[in-house]
């Protein structure tokens, strides 16, 4: 039997049985190497994350073949971590999922070629998963959410604001001409010297700031044009340091942190709004690396409480990269008998739309 026999009669076999879906997934897209057991999309049998932060801290950013590097030492071990905690063997489980896209080329491949190799050596049906959706999808994993919601993306590589209609169907509204949310903190917090990764460190530096003392370029939103656009708030913030330093002035850190972080949470919130008020969806899901920020969570629950509109903002470590989330968002294929196969392959581009 060749490999799509065996993984359509696997998969007949466990329909036929009932019980639990349990699907390993692996991550990889980054600078994390993670794998997950995910029970029926929403329970958490395991989850573990080797960060290579400390690797990459020293160049001030990810450096993609120290990534590649670093997947390929890490993602066996992860893995086989991942199936001890879960108390799993891999006969045990109902599917294998990957992130396959989008990301940084090498590191996807380490991701895809492992949960490749363990397809065809067990049959389980393979499912590779589009890293966004993993994103969004961790919100399954921390409440009892369903479609249709609003879904703001704010991570290190994307800002994007998309109706979720429903179980994978996406139609995003908008997202940055530019960099993305988390990008531009990494780089003012790079140019702050703050370091790596800026997120956190502008936030915790912003809490000592004034966010009014700075005067920085102000977000527009206007109803039905959603983009955003971070590259001039930017610039801005980069010339204001610049003119400081030339007139011998030493820049004020938590001042400029907290001038920073409070235009980037300005911008997301006031697309944010203006997408609620012309959907008129009930729902908001916040997701990505950014969501992990104090400022954004607390003014999109005001928006929010305002609104009338439920948020949902998955848990801290949920937020930022990991595979649990990737697992939650290979359900919905997995029940509709959705599967790649061994010519699956890595992709640094894709969106949302091409996925599905
Ligand atoms: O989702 P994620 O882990 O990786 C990507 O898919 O990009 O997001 C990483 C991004 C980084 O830019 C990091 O600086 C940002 O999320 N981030 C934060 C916070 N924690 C992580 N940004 C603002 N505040 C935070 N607390
Ligand atoms: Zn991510």
């Amino acid at each position: 039997m060749g490999y799509a026999e065996r993984m359509k009669a696997r998969h007949d076999a466990d329909a036929k049985r009932g019980g639990p879906i349990d699907i390993l997934a692996i991550e990889s897209s980054c600078d994390e190497t993670a794998a997950a057991v995910v029970r029926d999309g929403r329970v958490l049998l395991s989850s573990v994350v080797a960060s290579q932060m400390a690797s990459h801290q020293r160049f001030g950013g990810v450096v993609p073949e120290v990534a590649s590097r670093a997947h390929t030492e890490q993602v066996t071990r992860v893995v086989a971590q991942a199936l001890t905690e879960a108390d799993k063997e891999l006969g045990d489980l109902q599917a294998i999922a990957v992130t396959h896209a989008p990301g940084l080329i090498g590191a996807l491949f380490v991701g895809v070629t492992a949960a490749k190799s363990l397809a065809l050596a067990t049959g389980l049906p393979l499912i590779g998963v589009h890293h966004l959706a993993g994103h969004i999808a961790a919100s399954a994993l921390s409440s009892d959410i369903e479609p249709p919601y609003l879904a703001l993306v704010v991570s290190g590589g994307h800002t994007e604001l998309l109706s979720v209609r429903g179980h994978g169907d996406f139609v995003r509204l908008g997202r940055t001409r530019d960099d993305a949310a988390g990008e531009a903190l990494d780089k003012i917090a790079r140019a702050l010297g703050l370091g790596y990764p800026g997120g956190p460190l502008i936030e915790q530096a912003a809490r000592e700031g004034d966010a009014h003392a700075i005067s920085l370029p102000v977000a527009k939103v206007s109803t039905g044009q959603w983009d955003f656009s971070f590259s001039g708030l930017k610039s801005a913030a980069l010339l204001h340091m610049d003119k400081e330093r030339r007139a011998l002035r030493e820049v004020n850190v938590a001042d400029m942190a907290a001038s920073f972080q409070e235009a980037v949470v300005e911008a997301l919130v006031l697309h944010t709004d203006s997408a609620l008020a012309h959907t008129g969806l009930r729902q908001l899901v916040v997701a990505g690396g950014v969501a992990a920020n104090g400022r954004l969570r607390d003014r999109l629950t005001e928006l929010c409480a305002l609104r009338g509109v439920r948020l949902i903002v998955p848990d801290l470590w949920l937020c930022t990269d990991n595979a649990a989330m990737i697992g939650a968002a290979a359900y919905p294929r997995y029940c509709k008998g959705q599967f790649d196969d061994l010519t699956l392959t890595a992709q640094a581009t894709l969106s949302l739309e091409q996925w599905l």
